[in-house]
């Protein structure tokens, strides 16, 4: 069902919330570490909105804003900078009322796809944080996200909301495939959802987002009744995110979905090329993922515990998994790129602490050695963390 846009901001939604969460969760510890570079930190809401909703919930740009706040209050940097932009098409006005009370940030009255290269230009060097909130699939160009990759920054994050079952649904109608799940769509509400129609031109423009076209043998699939809608949505994804890993190494996703057993019509993806900002926002999907959870049994107690790809999840499958993962490591590597490099390949099946202590385990079984620097306290007992940070650093290695 399409709705007129308006009726968005009327009231804060329980979708909108879970959003928000992930993205409020992750600002507050990126801002405090990233505070630390002594680089200017350029934060940009690509699809702003109005920045409050009319039953006085803060939107994504007065989330952050607060974030902003109260980060540079506490930050030990020296001189920080933080700038704050927010790009929306019809809402400029309702973010100038809105956010008057804030200083340093910018308002763009305009599409994303026309402004933000513009916005980018002068900030090479500089931390970028991009969020990228549409209602539709259409002004996701991958080209941008590629370019926004080349080096010129310090360091680029995005945190995309990307509505990967309505990617599949116009993708059948770009190719004239039947799309059988349209009633699956009927119990969320999409607004301004993007319509294509049966032509080369919408080919072109769904490969553009894609980043390629190897959406169309998902759909000659489907079509085929090889998969189903569900097994498109998630093929469609895995190779979004693979897509995605030619130019940021680590990309995760968290699936949005309210009820138990539903298919997932969104993602959350979150693109970096850092392993300490991909570890951050494991731990932040992991907690949105069991608070979701919480949304969707009504609070009660499930028989089986299910992890985000809604795989029953228990310490045994979890352990083979890290086994199976880390035994590849026959040489020395940091833990924290391992780990990143885990949760890419399995997705936030655990959380950071979950898996660090099956490391743990391992270690005491003899199958991992674990070189951890400084290796003493300094009462001159063996050191025991499994966390790198400044001055503390963790290797591994798998024993053959
Ligand atoms: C899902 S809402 C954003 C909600 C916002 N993140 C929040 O939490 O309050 C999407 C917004 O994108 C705006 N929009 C639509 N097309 C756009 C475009 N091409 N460029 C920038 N903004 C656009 C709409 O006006 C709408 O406010």
């Amino acid at each position: 069902m399409s709705k007129k846009n308006d009726d968005f901001f009327k009231e804060k939604k329980i979708w909108s919330t879970v959003k928000d969460n992930l993205l409020g969760c992750y600002l507050q510890p990126y801002f405090s570490k990233i505070l630390l570079t002594g680089k200017p930190i350029i934060y940009i809401d690509c699809f702003a909105g109005k920045g409050k909703f009319e039953d006085g919930n803060p939107g994504s740009p007065i989330i952050a804003l607060d974030i902003i706040k109260e980060r540079l209050d506490v930050t030990t940097a020296k001189s920080p900078y933080v700038e704050a932009n927010f790009i929306d098409l019809n809402y400029a006005e309702d973010l100038r009322t809105n956010l008057s009370k804030y200083s340093n940030i910018r308002i763009i009255s305009g599409k994303f796809e026309d402004n933000i290269l513009n916005l980018l230009k002068s900030k090479n060097g500089c931390n970028v944080f991009l969020y990228i909130d549409p209602y539709g699939i259409k002004a996701l160009q991958s080209s941008f996200f590629d370019d926004f990759s080349n080096g010129q920054f310090n360091t680029i994050e995005l945190l995309i909301n990307l509505n990967s079952f309505g990617f599949i649904r116009e993708a059948c109608r770009a190719m004239g495939v039947k799309f059988k799940e349209d009633d699956v769509l009927k119990d969320i509400i999409e607004y301004d959802s993007t319509k294509l129609d049966s032509s080369d031109k919408s080919i072109l423009e769904l490969n553009e987002i894609a980043g390629g076209d190897y959406w169309q043998a998902i759909i000659h699939d489907y079509k085929s009744n090889i998969i189903n809608g569900y097994e498109a949505e998630g093929k469609f994804v895995d190779l979004y995110c693979q897509r995605m890993m030619k130019s940021y190494k680590y990309v995760l996703n968290l699936p949005l979905r309210l009820k138990e057993g539903q298919q997932p019509k969104y993602r959350m993806i979150h693109a970096t090329q850092h392993q300490a900002g991909c570890l951050l926002m494991v731990d932040n999907m992991y907690c949105r993922w069991e608070a979701m959870r919480e949304i969707q049994t009504g609070g009660q107690l499930s028989f089986f515990e299910t992890n985000v790809k809604e795989e029953i999840c228990d310490t045994d499958t979890l352990t083979d998994d890290v086994v199976e993962h880390f035994s590849q490591y026959s040489r020395s590597i940091s833990i924290s790129e391992a780990m990143a490099s885990f949760f890419v390949k399995y997705g936030v099946i655990a959380s950071t602490k979950n898996v660090r202590d099956i490391l743990k385990e391992l270690e005491k079984q003899n199958r991992i050695v674990i070189k951890r620097t400084p290796s003493l306290t300094p009462q001159g007992k063996p050191t025991k963390f499994m966390e790198e940070k400044k001055g503390q650093s963790v290797i591994v290695r798998w024993i053959k």
